[in-house]
């Protein structure tokens, strides 16, 4: 069997190779992920990318713990850290506390991530002291979306200090690692130069101490989603597109099935051997 990976280790990795991070919501997409990543995010993003949701302000935490659960049964050696949704931390440090050990209690996840900067160190540090592990996000956080007025670029010029403000007391509150979304890369760079603990970039530049993507984003899932820090490895919404698109006319022209899809009435057929 082999060993998982755990936050200290994400820790230990800070100056050494990139930390490779892509987010899963399902078994199958842990298995493929599992054999070359060392986190797997169980994102809130699934919301939007799996439910169809207009942000991530919908999931609830059954959704994070269904989609934990199928999560947990792929993983091997990536750990495995799950979003808490919006409106399931923000109260205070008991209610993130009550909720971020049901996620563990009920998927097995190592840890949990939750969106904040500054106003959200004393929960994290609530949290690490009671044995949870916290990945923290700060820059663009989405589950803010309506305050920042959009997803728009965070810590542009003066606002850098903000977000250098929010890193540097999330790291000190005892966090293991911090997603950087959508920052300048100055500003990224900067922050990974300065805390003390792994950055992991999504739209934060090449000096982060690791990358995450929305994996669905990566494989070309969707036609009409593009953001500018998203690299397309594949074009799997097309493929599907395309494929679906043939099924239909096979069907509707009967060339599907075809004779090696289909089942005769001889003696196999009886004993009940064919395949
Ligand atoms: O929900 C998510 O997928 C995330 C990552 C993009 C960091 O929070
Ligand atoms: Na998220």
């Amino acid at each position: 069997k082999i060993k998982a990976l755990t936050p200290p280790d994400i820790v230990s990795r800070k100056g050494e190779t990139p930390l490779v991070c892509l987010t899963a919501y399902t078994t199958p997409m842990a298995r493929l992920v599992d054999g070359v990543c060392d986190i797997a995010l169980v994102g809130d993003s699934v919301g939007m990318v799996l439910h169809g949701l207009p942000s991530t302000l919908g999931v609830t935490l059954d959704i994070m713990v269904m989609h934990g659960q199928a999560v947990r049964r792929g993983l091997e050696r990536a750990l495995m850290v799950v979003d808490m949704p919006f409106g399931s931390y923000e109260e205070g440090p008991e209610q993130a506390f009550r909720n971020a050990a049901r996620l563990m209690a009920e998927t097995g996840c190592a840890a949990v991530k939750l969106e904040g900067g500054d106003g959200m160190a004393g929960t994290i540090q609530f949290l690490v002291a009671r044995g949870i592990p916290v990945m923290a996000h700060v820059g663009l956080t989405p589950q803010a979306v309506n305050t920042f007025g959009g997803y728009k670029v965070q810590g542009r010029g003066e606002d850098a200090e903000r977000i250098l403000r929010d890193a540097t007391s999330v790291s000190e509150a005892g966090a293991f690692a911090i997603v950087l979304e959508k920052v300048p890369s100055q500003l990224a760079s900067r922050i990974t130069a300065d805390i003390a603990i792994p950055t992991i970039g999504i739209g934060a530049g090449s000096a982060c101490d690791g990358q995450i993507l929305v994996v669905d984003d990566m494989l070309g899932m969707f036609t009409d989603f593009r953001p500018k820090f998203v690299k397309r490895y594949a074009e799997l919404g097309e493929q599907a597109e395309a494929a679906i698109a043939a099924y239909a006319r096979d069907v509707r022209e009967r060339r599907f099935p075809g004779a090696e899809h289909v089942f005769g009435n001889g003696p196999k057929a009886i004993k009940g051997g064919e395949p």
